[in-house]
């Protein structure tokens, strides 16, 4: 085997999965997200049970931005194998799942009375907020 051929062995390893053609970043994109739309419809289904819907903009989040923004991130990913090995997708992915594990929560006990954890929705929301301007760049970028 040629040194070229060993590195392009490396390096198709490091973005798919063994047997998968799903990059892996797009297969930790959708397990991450999965999480979040269980978490969500959770949220969803206590809200219906207890009749009391003060958590719908917490329960709206949830599932708009942890599973159907970050499950578009990662069908991105998966249409975009190369741009899916890039460090810079790893950070986006890295940075915009802390914005909404920093988010979710302090959001859930804001909307349900506890007024004092604003600062750290305001720090969740600008965090979540910089894994989409990555990810903007991410998509503007030439491969
Ligand atoms: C079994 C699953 C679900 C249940 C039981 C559920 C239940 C609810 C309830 C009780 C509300 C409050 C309604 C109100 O007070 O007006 C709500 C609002 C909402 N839900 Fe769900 N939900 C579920 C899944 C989802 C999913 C998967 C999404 C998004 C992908 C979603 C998006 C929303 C949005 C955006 C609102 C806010 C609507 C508004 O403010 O007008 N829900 N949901
Ligand atoms: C960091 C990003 C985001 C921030 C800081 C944010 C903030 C907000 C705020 C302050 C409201 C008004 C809530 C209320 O009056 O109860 C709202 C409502 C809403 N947002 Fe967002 N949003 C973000 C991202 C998104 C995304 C990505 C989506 C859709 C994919 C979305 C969908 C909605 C919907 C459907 C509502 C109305 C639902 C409700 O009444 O709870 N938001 N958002």
């Amino acid at each position: 085997m040629t040194a070229t051929s060993n590195l392009q062995e490396r390096a198709t390893a490091s973005v798919y999965h063994p047997g998968s053609p799903l990059p892996v970043l797009a297969s930790r994109c959708f397990k991450t997200a999965i999480v979040f739309l269980l978490i969500g419809v959770l949220a969803g289904l206590h809200m219906s049970i207890t009749h009391d819907h003060a958590a719908h903009p917490a329960h709206a989040h949830i599932n708009l931005l942890g599973w159907v923004t970050l499950a578009l991130f990662g069908a991105y990913y998966a249409f975009h194998p190369a741009k899916a090995a890039s460090k810079l997708a790893g950070i986006q992915f890295a940075i915009y799942v802390v914005g909404c594990v920093v988010l979710f929560p302090s959001l859930y006990m804001l909307v349900t009375g506890n007024a004092s954890i604003e600062p750290v929705v305001a720090a969740g929301s600008m965090i979540t907020f910089l894994g989409v301007i990555l990810f903007a760049v991410i998509v503007f970028r030439e491969d």
